[in-house]
């Protein structure tokens, strides 16, 4: 094992600003990667492990007066709840050679925490090491929306506290900070533009997936 990865399997990350349409996208990719013979196993982050689910239900709570987070301990708790996904689940299944997709990981905590909530990258990647015990992506597609075209997407039943108690200017850097995460990284990101036709987007994310795992060049 190196940098933390079992040396069979392909964990492959998707990440975006609120209402990128990303998690529309998952369960077809993860479809596509079948198709090919391979096993591919989908988690959602936070959750993806009874324990997993239980901190989610925590910091998807809209009634913030119950909880009242620091900023710190949320970010403690989407680690933890990455740390319980990784050994439990993502681990087992790269050690079988399988596939892994993820909708989402370390990176949106990076963006969210670190550049919107300005926790800072620099501190929070030692904690992130920690909790994935260094497992890295091979791959990550970066679903990229502006904001206002995400938020507008989001009905208000699936407003959770993400999009109605952060200002404009939270989810401005969260954008920002996921492109700076992924053009600081080239090699491991390709960036889709999730305002396209929805069937243009994965289209895309496919093509730049199967590429991947077939050996060849990724597309964006
Ligand atoms: P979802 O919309 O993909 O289900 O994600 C739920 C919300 O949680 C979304 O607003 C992004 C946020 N989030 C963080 O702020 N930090 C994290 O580490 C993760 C995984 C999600």
């Amino acid at each position: 094992m190196t940098d933390g990865r079992p040396s069979r399997g392909v964990l492959i990350t998707l990440e975006g600003p609120d209402g990128s349409g990303k998690t529309a996208h998952a369960e077809h990719l993860r479809a596509a990667i079948a198709a090919t013979g391979r096993e591919a196993v989908l988690v959602r982050e936070p959750g993806g492990t009874p324990a997993g689910e239980r901190i989610r239900a925590i910091l998807m709570d809209r009634d913030e007066s119950s909880v009242r987070l620091t900023q710190r301990a949320d970010a403690l708790l989407f680690m933890a709840a990455r740390a319980q996904l990784v050994e439990r689940v993502v681990r087992p299944a790269l050690e079988r050679g399988a596939v892994v997709v993820s909708d989402r990981y370390l990176d949106s905590t990076l963006a969210y925490q670190g550049f919107g909530g300005r926790l800072g990258v620099e501190e929070l990647l030692p904690v992130g090491r920690f909790a994935t015990g260094g497992l890295r992506p091979d791959l990550t597609v970066l679903f990229d929306v502006p904001v206002e075209v995400g938020l507008a997407r989001k009905t208000a039943a699936e407003t959770t506290r993400f999009e109605a108690h952060f200002d404009r200017a939270y989810h401005e850097r969260v954008r920002a900070g996921y492109l700076a995460l992924a053009a600081a990284d080239p090699d491991r990101w390709i960036v889709v533009d999730a305002t396209a036709p929805e069937a243009d987007v994965l289209e895309a994310a496919r093509a730049a997936v199967l590429g991947f795992l077939a050996g060849g060049t990724r597309r964006a």
